[in-house]
């Protein structure tokens, strides 16, 4: 078996920092637009400009059973109407993927969810450390005004199920929106229907 050599990751809370890396994930609204519960409003920004939404930082370790992921990710702070720039949110594929978020710049919202609908919202901030459980689809949101940063670490096995938000035509069943200049969660009203 050929040995995979140890190495050091260097970061601050500043992603340019996050090195070794070997490959950044960018999802600009084009692609995720229809994450959003008013995708028409998000069609309308993408006549003038295609922001940035997300940036993933993977360090370079393979995607395999045995090692364990590392990646740090970037949420732009923004809107579409009233409902913040999130990321894509996913599922790991395996019962053995539990998974935490260790925030290092900025405020948010954690969404998880099972598949038979449980909910539970966490909160992002420096000080705080999310646990995610294998078993529960998770999306960060990002409710300030500068950027959300926070590193993920997860077991590679479980690899990242982008499926779930139209498995059955089910999406995230809680959204995050500001309301009185505040963050609120709130029933997504495209589950309701
Ligand atoms: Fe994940």
């Amino acid at each position: 078996m050929e040995i995979f050599k140890p190495f050091d990751i260097d970061y601050t809370y500043d992603p340019a920092c996050f090195e070794p890396k070997s490959l950044i994930i960018r999802r600009t609204l084009k692609q995720i637009y229809d994450i959003f519960i008013e995708p028409d409003k998000a069609m309308t920004v993408l006549k003038k400009e295609n922001p940035v939404i997300v940036e993933v930082y993977m360090a370079p370790i393979p995607e395999s059973a045995g090692h364990l992921m590392v990646l740090m990710t970037v949420i732009y702070p923004g809107k579409i109407v009233d409902e913040y720039y999130m990321t894509k949110g996913h599922i790991h594929d395996s019962d053995a993927a539990p998974e935490v978020y260790i925030t290092l710049k900025g405020n948010g919202k954690l969404l998880m969810q099972t598949p038979d609908d449980n909910c539970f919202t966490g909160e992002m901030k420096r000080g705080k450390i999310n646990y995610i459980p294998s078993g529960w689809a998770h999306r960060a949101v990002n409710t300030g005004k500068e950027e959300l940063v926070f590193l993920g670490i997860y077991p590679a096995e479980g690899k990242r199920d982008y499926s779930f938000i139209g498995k059955g035509g089910k999406n995230f069943l809680k959204v995050v929106i500001e309301k009185n200049g505040l963050p609120e969660v709130i029933d997504n009203p495209l589950s309701m229907r």
